[in-house]
């Protein structure tokens, strides 16, 4: 293990540090996606001096329009980020985006459900932190931040809470998401060895604004909607909002070379449906979806999608996740570094009124 760097003290902070933080050059990877846009919120809000990578420049307006949410200057601070296109699988098209970079936010990743995913997720998750990791070590970047997930940690035993200690095993019958994210880790780590200073963010299931019809910004979308069911599983829940600002929090501490769990509070489905549709004056859901119904409802989509060719909507593995009941601890990043958490009720009533600006 190197030598501690000066990186970042939590609490006497120097002039030069000051200086040092504003003047360090970040990269931001899956910086227009729903973690992304919300942390290069925070980080152009506190003036970092922040470069970005994007595929297509319509990925770009979801970021303005996150950005809208918070402030009506999004356009000034939009236009403080230095966008490169580049692709974390192409390694020539990262050659330029690390130039003078001493700290990455590795956000971005494939999430998908869909068994038929698994290859493209391991070329994402996998090779291409691989990809970021070696740029990273090569650049002697100071300090790497990895979003991860509770799905990279290991299961329950005895039904105990979770915490970081909790070993991940292949044997646990992992799906495809939670493989490579946990490979992905594997990667990450490496680079600490290499002589990176890395943190780990596990965040549970993510509620934020601004990507309604996909992944997790469905549940707004589809409450809204009038959808009326709902499992009794219960996970951890967190506000990107929270995820983001831990990650900087973390970033700048002394913290290096270790994991932290980000959950709020472990809920069920049902009460985060119930309390979206509170705060979208809908009904609230009340058809409770055994998992004998929804395994059915998951043939039948199997069918669907093998005659018209079409994604599969219900897979086992999100069958899985809907109904199992799993509680996880945030201690550890409560202790380490104090961070305070965000009651999802309240991360649910400031997501909706951001839903309600759109429609
Ligand atoms: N959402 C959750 O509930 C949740 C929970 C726990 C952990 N996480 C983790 O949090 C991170 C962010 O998730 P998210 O919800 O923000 O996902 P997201 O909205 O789907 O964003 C994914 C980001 O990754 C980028 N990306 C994907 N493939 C790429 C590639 N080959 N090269 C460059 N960029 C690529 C996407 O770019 P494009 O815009 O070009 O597609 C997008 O910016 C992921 O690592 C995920 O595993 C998410």
């Amino acid at each position: 293990m190197r030598k501690q760097r000066y990186f970042y003290p939590t609490k006497k902070t120097t002039l030069a540090t000051r200086i040092f933080r504003i003047v360090t050059m970040i990269l931001v990877t899956g910086g227009t996606g729903l973690v992304g846009s919300h942390l290069l919120y925070q980080l152009t809000s506190q003036n970092k001096q922040v470069r970005a990578i994007y595929r297509t420049s319509e990925s770009l307006d979801s970021v303005k329009k996150v950005f809208s949410y918070f402030t009506d200057n999004s356009e000034a601070l939009f236009s403080k980020i230095e966008w490169i296109k580049a692709d974390i699988t192409d390694v020539p098209s990262l050659e330029k985006v690390f130039v003078n970079v001493k700290v990455v936010y590795h956000v971005a990743a494939l999430v998908s459900f869909n068994p038929k995913e698994y290859r493209k997720m391991r070329q994402v998750n996998i090779e291409g932190t691989a990809n970021i990791v070696n740029y990273s070590i090569a650049c002697n970047v100071q300090k790497f931040c990895f979003v991860s997930s509770i799905a990279a940690i290991g299961d329950s035993i005895n039904n105990e809470v979770v915490t970081e200690e909790n070993d991940w095993s292949i044997e646990s019958g992992n799906n495809g998401y939670s493989i490579t994210k946990h490979g992905a880790e594997m990667e990450v780590w490496r680079a600490s060895q290499e002589g990176v200073d890395v943190v780990i963010v596990n965040p549970g299931v993510i509620l934020g604004a601004g990507f309604w019809d996909v992944n997790t910004g469905q549940l707004f979308s589809k409450v809204a909607k009038g959808f009326k069911y709902f499992t009794e599983g219960i996970t951890g829940f967190v506000g990107v909002t929270d995820v983001a600002k831990s990650m900087i929090n973390l970033t700048e501490s002394n913290v290096k070379n270790q994991g932290f769990i980000l959950v709020s509070e472990n809920i069920s489905f049902k009460e985060v449906f119930t309390e979206i549709a509170k705060n979208l004056e809908k009904d609230p859901p009340t058809i409770n979806i055994s998992k004998t119904i929804t395994s059915f409802l998951r043939r039948i989509d199997a069918i669907r999608s093998f005659i018209t060719g079409e994604k599969r909507l219900i897979t086992k593995d999100s069958v899985n996740s809907l109904h199992s009941k799993t509680y996880y601890s945030s201690k550890k990043i409560k202790i380490s570094i104090g961070f305070e958490f965000t009651p999802i009720k309240s991360v649910i009533k400031e997501v909706c009124a951001s839903y309600k600006m759109d429609y």
